[in-house]
């Protein structure tokens, strides 16, 4: 095998420059699943948003390269700044700092690129963002247990890694697998989000059970990982996801922005329990 010496002295540099990046990000949180459309950049998104609530300095990385949704739901547009070929500044929205490739590449058009250039993009933006110091990180991955979940374990050493389920079984099938993953990668602290648990009537505003309620909970339990909390289904959080307005700051009374706020706080007792002060 040939091996490009000059590459090699490059990808080195780039993890030192990780490394560097990495001691300015107090808490990594990684978001995924085993399944798609189960609400994984829904919560990135509203879970960032109620981290910022509570006056923490977020950032938001979308490594789901293949389908970058992030700018859409929080309502970016434009091209990130470079200062230079290594500095790349994060766009900020509502005081969220955001990455994203969705920018960079033209519109409705598909990104078909091999893992490696997939990770490779995850890499670069870790190794290259000026997010300044950050108290979280939240990183929102595409679904599956693929060349992104691994970059990203290997190389951001996320904390916490969170796995978002709908209750019923084909998404919980997927759930134990992912779970299962974190645990492979040893990702030190693992919970579930159970999400689409309940869809409320935007009529008369009561719960139906569409897809069941608890399935994830139940699941958290038989797999001994955290059990954050449970979403509904609410009218409001698709639009917001649509319209590019975040559901925390924009109906902080909905059952839902109230939701995502419970486990954003218990996300943060999750990453400081048993830590050394
Ligand atoms: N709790 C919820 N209530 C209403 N709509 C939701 C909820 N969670 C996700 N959605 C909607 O479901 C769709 C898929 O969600 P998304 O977050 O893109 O999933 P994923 O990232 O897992 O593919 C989006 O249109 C989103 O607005
Ligand atoms: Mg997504």
């Amino acid at each position: 095998m040939n091996v490009n010496p000059d590459r090699v002295s490059q990808m080195e540099e780039q993890d030192k420059r990780i490394e560097q990046k990495l001691k300015n990000i107090q808490y990594r949180i990684a978001v995924f699943s085993g399944k798609g459309g189960v609400g994984k950049s829904t919560v990135a998104v509203n879970l960032a948003y109620a981290l910022l609530t509570k006056k923490l300095k977020v950032g938001l990385l979308d490594a789901d390269i293949t389908g970058p949704n992030i700018p859409q739901m929080v309502g970016l547009s434009g091209m990130p700044d470079m200062m230079d070929q290594h500095q790349i500044l994060p766009q900020i929205k509502e005081g969220l700092r955001v990455i994203s490739i969705a920018p960079m590449i033209p519109k409705d058009q598909p990104v078909i690129w091999r893992g490696p250039l997939r990770s490779g993009t995850i890499s670069q933006f870790l190794a290259d963002v000026v997010w300044d110091e950050l108290d979280m990180l939240v990183t929102d991955l595409p679904p599956g247990t693929g060349d992104e979940v691994l970059t990203v374990s290997q190389k951001m050493h996320p904390q916490l890694a969170i796995i978002v389920t709908t209750p019923q079984e084909v998404s919980l099938i997927d759930c134990r697998r992912a779970v299962n993953m974190a645990k492979k990668l040893n990702i030190p602290k693992i919970a579930v989000v159970e999400n689409m648990a309940g869809l409320i009537c935007p009529h008369c505003g009561e719960t139906i059970d569409f897809f069941g309620v608890g399935g994830g909970e139940q699941m958290a339990m038989d797999m001994d990982v955290a059990f954050l909390g449970r979403i509904p289904m609410e009218q409001q959080s698709r639009e917001c996801g649509d319209n590019g307005t975040p559901l925390v700051l924009q109906y902080p009374q909905s059952v839902t922005a109230k939701a995502f706020v419970l486990i954003a706080e218990e996300i943060s007792k999750l990453l400081k329990a048993g830590q050394q002060s």
